[in-house]
């Protein structure tokens, strides 16, 4: 036993858990994923695990992507990704409703199947489901020759390295550069976005790593955060736009391994139900980083501060409004609304560990759930 202890000792690389040692992984995680794949500065991007299929998902008439967890939330960031540059209508489903509900799948459709594991039971029976009539199945996994990645007709690995905190964190930030990649290549190929955006975008999703080292530096300042907020019974994600999803999955992250109730709101939708929750009592995670959305978060910041809620806002660096409206302010490195889920969602990885660890909660493996679920 001693040996096994010394073992996990030297697996987690000097960190007290596997999560936090994945969470600080991501610069050299989304590194990994660009590998062999991306060259900003001669504009190359090569998706290797995707050729036979690349003409079939540049003409499609629309996608559906189908995954569970945090691979859905993944999902929804890369459904606006998909839409904005390649124009191609996109739909998010649950696995697990997309497989009961006799969904409409036309032949030459494209399924983007997208799991860390690969072994999720509802999302392997959603891509056979779509598989059967007569869709294209493209995976999206981490697990390499996982049983998602061998249904899949193509698909492109994550490289993560192995996820073993049961909350995904470096999963599903090199989820999103995956997908980003894809999106870009298609939008290129089907020339909706021009040579010279393309570029830059490029060069901007090349410097995600060094944003998100800079974001891990937040790291001290958020335990400060966790320490006051540690004790909630609740808490509430806002996001709008490419945060929306953030929100969402800052929420998850927080119930998985605190068991604090937390439930992520597009932040315009907080007027239809949410707003009747906040007091002063309530801690309000506003991810408000300025993109397109920048004007409405602030006035959606007033109404919570209205009620006396307390706001934790996730802003860009240099902003000099919100941190004067809000109870606490984390700043991160800006980049393009589309890229921004990759940094913000650092800070609220960081905030759920150091808030479970404070609770004593176990944060590697939390009570009740599996790290990949083959049940249904
Ligand atoms: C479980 C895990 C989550 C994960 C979800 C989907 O609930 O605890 O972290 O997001 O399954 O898993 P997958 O392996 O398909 O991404």
């Amino acid at each position: 036993q001693k040996v096994d202890m010394e073992l996990e000792a030297i697996e987690k690389g000097g960190f007290e858990h596997f999560m936090l040692k994945e969470i600080f992984e991501q610069p050299k995680s989304i590194k990994d994923c660009f590998r062999g794949r991306l060259i900003a500065n001669n504009g190359q991007l090569v998706l290797g695990g995707i050729r036979e299929y690349a003409n079939a998902l540049t003409n499609a008439e629309r996608i559906v992507i189908v995954a569970c967890g945090t691979s859905w939330h993944a999902g929804l960031v890369a459904e606006y990704i998909f839409e904005e540059f390649c124009r191609i209508p996109v739909e998010v489903e649950y696995a697990s409703e997309f497989r009961y509900r006799n969904p409409i799948i036309r032949e030459g459709d494209i399924v983007i199947a997208i799991s860390q594991s690969g072994e999720t039971a509802d999302t392997l029976a959603a891509m056979e489901l779509a598989k059967s009539k007569g869709a294209i199945v493209l995976g999206v996994c981490n697990v390499v020759g996982s049983s998602i990645s061998r249904v899949s007709h193509e698909g492109v690995y994550t490289h993560a390295g192995p996820e073993i905190g049961v909350a995904s964190t470096k999963a599903f930030t090199a989820q999103l550069t995956v997908l980003t990649m894809i999106a870009l290549r298609v939008a290129h190929r089907k020339g909706t976005m021009a040579e010279q955006r393309y570029r830059s975008f490029l060069a901007e999703l090349e410097s995600i790593p060094a944003k998100v080292e800079k974001a891990l530096k937040t790291d001290d300042q958020v335990k400060k955060i966790a320490a006051l907020f540690k004790d909630s019974r609740n808490c509430l994600y806002l996001g709008r736009g490419y945060n929306f999803p953030v929100a969402l999955e800052g929420a998850l992250k927080l119930k998985e391994i605190s068991y604090i109730h937390a439930e992520g709101y597009p932040a315009a939708e907080m007027k239809h139900g949410p707003i009747a929750l906040i007091d002063e009592e309530m801690p309000v995670v506003v991810i408000a980083t300025r993109d397109s959305s920048y004007d409405k978060i602030v006035s959606n910041i007033q109404e919570v501060k209205a009620r006396k809620g307390k706001v934790i806002a996730i802003v860009s660096e240099g902003d000099s409004l919100i941190p004067g409206m809000v109870d606490h302010t984390i700043e991160v490195p800006g980049t393009h609304d589309a890229l921004m889920p990759m940094v913000a969602t650092i800070p609220l990885q960081l905030l759920s560990y150091h808030i479970a660890v404070m609770r004593n909660c176990n944060v590697d493996q939390p009570r009740n759930l599996a790290k990949s679920v083959t049940v249904e």
